[in-house]
C-alpha cells in the first residue's frame, strides 16, 4: 500500500478527489494516511475529519522563524511514514530539505498546461485570469514531480480543456477543476501506487 500524505491550503475539492477515488476504487494500492494545512481555517481540513483520516495543521504563524516551521513541516511528513507526498492546492514553498528526502515522491497538481501560466505568482484563480487576458483558446492543468524549482518538476499527466466565450476566472478555474484537475491527480498517484511512473533522464516514462 503507498502511504499519501496530502498538503492543503484552501477549499480542498482535489483531495475529496482523491478520497473519493480511493474509496470507488479508481485509485488502487493506497491510503491516505494524512493531511497537514497550513491554514487552520480551511474546509479541506473538514473534508479529511469527515472522511476519517488524521488531519494537523502547521502554519508558519505557529513558528519563529521559516526554519523552523520548515523542519516542522518536514517532521509532520516524516511522522506520518508518507511514501507520496501530495500537493492539492498547497500555497506554501516545499523546503528544500523536505524536495531532497521526498526525491520524485512530491507530486502537484497545477491549474494550467506548464509551461504556460506557471511559476512564481501563478497560483489559484491568478492563473486564469492570465490567460483569460492573455486570450488562450485552450487551458488544463498538470501534474508533475517537485523539484527545487516552481513547477519546474518532471510532467507526469496533462490535461487540456477548452475556454469558451464569456468565460470568468471563476468559470473557467470551475471548469479546469472539473475536466481535468479532479482526473489526472487522482489518475497520477493511481499510476504511481502501482509502480508504472519512472523518472528517466528527467522526463517520466509511463509503463
Ligand atoms: C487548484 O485549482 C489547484 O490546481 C491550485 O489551487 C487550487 C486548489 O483548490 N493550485 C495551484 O495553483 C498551485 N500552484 P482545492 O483546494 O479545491 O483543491
Amino acid at each position: 500500500m503507498l502511504r499519501v500524505v496530502v498538503l492543503v491550503s484552501g477549499g480542498g475539492t482535489n483531495l475529496q478527489a482523491i478520497i473519493d477515488a480511493v474509496a470507488a476504487g479508481t485509485i488502487t494500492n493506497t491510503e491516505i494516511v494524512g493531511v497537514i494545512s497550513n491554514n487552520p481555517e480551511v474546509y479541506a481540513l473538514e473534508r479529511a475529519k469527515k472522511a476519517g483520516i488524521p488531519n494537523l495543521c502547521i502554519s508558519p504563524k505557529q513558528y519563529e522563524s521559516r526554519d523552523a516551521f520548515n523542519r516542522a513541516l518536514l517532521n509532520a511528513v516524516d511522522g506520518f511514514q508518507a511514501d507520496l507526498v501530495v500537493l492539492a492546492g498547497f500555497l506554501v514553498v516545499i523546503p528544500e530539505m523536505m524536495i531532497e528526502r521526498y526525491r520524485n515522491r512530491i507530486i502537484n497538481i497545477h491549474p494550467s498546461l506548464i509551461p504556460s501560466f506557471c511559476g512564481t505568482g501563478f497560483y489559484g484563480l491568478k492563473v486564469h485570469e492570465a490567460a483569460l487576458e492573455k486570450g488562450v483558446k485552450v487551458v488544463g492543468a498538470t501534474v508533475h514531480f517537485v523539484d527545487e524549482g516552481t513547477d519546474t518538476g518532471a510532467i507526469i499527466l496533462q490535461k487540456a480543456v477548452e475556454v469558451q466565450q464569456g468565460d470568468t476566472p471563476e468559470v473557467l478555474q470551475r471548469r479546469v477543476m472539473e475536466q481535468a484537475e479532479w482526473m489526472i491527480l487522482p489518475q497520477a498517484i493511481d499510476l504511481i501506487a502501482n509502480g508504472r511512473v519512472e523518472v528517466v533522464d528527467g522526463k517520466v516514462v509511463i509503463n
